[in-house]
């Protein structure tokens, strides 16, 4: 076989099947830079979304104190909750001011100012409020607002259960 008759028998390969050196460059390179742009950029992807999927914990209570311990005089509760954000947890320190109404019932207010959110506290003036150190704040028993702030302090989602106080969200007054 001749020289010439290999040079012929290469040129009768189908023009579809034959990849040239430019073209497997240019996919080969293509390729690369597409994996590269992509790749290193699925997990800030994954982390920007994935606090979107994850389970919201709004139904959770915590038990904080004996039901037996609340009077109609507010009591000043700390707990702790397991707070998720994205990929961080933290168990901050929570405070609740809780007591009776007229009928008995249980309710817990938060201590968050509603003026600027300095943390107020029951009877400091000996007049049976809550009072706020800032800038003098004052408000019900049941958390209406008094002098400086213009909504009511908020409260807990409350539950008893077994005889223990469950605290549970923060929301809207529904007292005041
Ligand atoms: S923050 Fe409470 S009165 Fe201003």
């Amino acid at each position: 076989m001749s020289n010439h008759e290999t040079h012929e028998s290469t040129d009768n390969v189908s023009p579809r099947k034959a990849v040239t050196r430019r073209q497997f460059l240019a996919y080969t390179l293509g390729g690369t830079t597409a994996f590269l742009a992509v790749f290193p950029g699925l997990p800030m992807v994954r982390f920007a979304v994935d606090a979107l999927f994850q389970k919201s914990n709004s139904k959770d209570l915590v038990k904080v104190i004996a039901e037996s311990e609340i009077t109609n005089e507010p009591k000043e509760v700390k707990f702790q909750i397991l707070q998720k954000d994205g990929w961080y947890e933290s168990s901050p320190t929570l405070v609740a001011w809780i007591s009776r109404d007229a009928s008995g019932n249980i309710f817990a207010l938060s201590p968050i100012c509603k003026h600027l959110g300095c943390t107020v506290l029951w009877n400091v003036k000996g007049l049976n409020e809550y009072d706020c150190p800032c800038h003098d704040a004052r408000y019900t028993r049941d958390g209406k607002h008094i002098t400086v702030a213009d909504a009511p302090l908020d409260e807990y989602e409350v539950e008893v259960i077994d005889g223990y106080v469950y605290l549970g969200n923060i929301i809207a007054n529904r007292r005041a």
